[in-house]
């Protein structure tokens, strides 16, 4: 077996060169030495240039959400790596690797320093939506749910007029992800057996003020129906409201319009079909309060009154001055909610659950509204 042990296969044949032949070769393995101690090292400090690399980007991340996308002096560092020629490492000038190292240390705690902060939370946004059973009611709380899960920072109340909560709107607010209570509030039965006009949503909205003065801290409060319709700039504008604020409403009836009458960037009155004698003759969907503004008014409350729910709400709100009314949407210049009607609907007759027996009839016949036969 060939052996490579003391290099001597080449044979030394000038006797006075010898010595000094075996001092070079001497001189020479100590040099290798550490030229190879040297390259290991170099090695490893590759090594754990791609460590700390791995670590940062993959590890150190617990989302992958989070993690930066690679950045430029990322790239330079990892192409200048890999073009290394490992085996000829001291080629490589050292400078080279101070620079990465130093490179690599700035890039890595400027991104830690750099993390944004988290955003600050946004002002909240309370939204009381009376609402009843009936054939429209799922559909028109699918439309506005879907509206407000645009919107950030929304809590909403659903208030059921009813004795108990509709499984189906318990579904359908579970599902939405929306964050939300649902409560109950069934009209006083003198109201209920009234004839003509009645106050409807009224002991909704009242339930849902006695919610926020018992949970809310901060925020606005808006009174949405709902069958009405919100351009998502509105929430915006509510969001900003200080105290009390207005805006027009596009009205799908004769009428057209309701809003605040502006003039110079001054409020001068109301525009509405009916005043009825009313000091503030504005739409429901026509104003949005401060929590901190309800918070000062102990005693706020809308009145059981057709016709004169705004107004006395707004009333009760007093004292305030008709200067502190913010005029939102571009000093009233735009329609950002839309008091729309769904035409109303007789529930529908029972199906013929004999014919669809065991079939998907059945699961069906529950998501929708049907006569109740048991009534006279
Ligand atoms: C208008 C106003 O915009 C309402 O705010 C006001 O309550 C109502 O007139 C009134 O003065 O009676 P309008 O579109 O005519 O609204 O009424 P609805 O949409 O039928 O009802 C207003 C809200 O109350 C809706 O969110 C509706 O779901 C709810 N509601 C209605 C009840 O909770 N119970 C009812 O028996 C009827
Ligand atoms: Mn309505």
């Amino acid at each position: 077996m060939r052996s490579f042990e003391g290099g001597g296969g080449k044979g030394v044949n000038n006797e006075g060169c010898e010595e000094s032949d075996s001092i070079l070769h001497l001189v020479r393995s100590a040099h290798m030495r550490t030229h190879h101690q040297r390259s290991w090292l170099l090695v490893l400090a590759v090594l754990s240039v791609l460590f700390l690399f791995f670590y940062q980007t993959h590890l150190s991340r617990p989302e992958a959400a989070d993690r930066p996308c690679v950045t430029e002096a990322e790239l330079l560092i990892r192409t200048t790596v890999e073009r290394l020629p490992l085996n000829k490492l001291m080629d490589v000038e050292r400078n080279r690797l101070g620079q990465l190292f130093t490179q690599l240390s700035d890039e890595l705690s400027t991104r830690n320093s750099a993390r944004p902060p988290p955003p600050p939370p946004v002002r909240p946004i309370y939204i009381i939506t009376p609402t009843y059973p009936r054939p429209e009611q799922v559909p028109e709380l699918i439309r506005m749910s879907q509206t407000l899960l645009h919107v950030k920072g929304v809590h909403w109340l659903v208030v059921e007029d009813a004795e108990k909560r509709t499984e189906s709107v318990t579904r359908l607010l579970a599902r939405s992800g929306i964050s939300h209570d649902h409560l109950l509030a069934p009209m006083p039965d003198k109201y209920k057996a009234k004839k003509g006009a009645k106050p409807r949503g009224v002991s909704n909205r009242n339930r849902g003020l006695s919610w926020l003065r018992a949970n809310a801290t901060t925020g606005v409060f808006f009174f949405a129906d709902d069958d009405n319709t919100y351009d998502l700039r509105l929430f915006e504008e509510l969001r900003s409201v200080r105290v009390l604020g207005m805006w027009p409403v596009g009205l799908v009836t004769y009428t057209g319009l309701s809003s605040p009458v502006v003039k110079g960037g001054k409020l001068t009155g109301f525009y509405d079909g009916w005043v009825g004698g009313r000091q503030f003759p504005v739409d429901m969907a026509g104003f949005g309060v401060s929590v901190d503004f309800l918070m000062q008014r102990p005693g706020a409350e809308m009145p059981y009154r057709p016709g004169y729910e705004e107004d006395g709400f707004l009333k009760s709100l007093k004292p305030f001055d008709l200067s502190e009314i913010e005029l939102k949407a571009d000093n009233c210049t735009k329609i950002l909610v839309w008091h729309t009607q769904t035409k109303k609907n007789k529930p529908a007759k029972p199906l013929n659950m004999t014919k669809f027996a065991n079939s998907n009839i059945g699961q069906l016949n529950l998501q929708i509204t049907v006569e109740d036969t048991r009534r006279p």
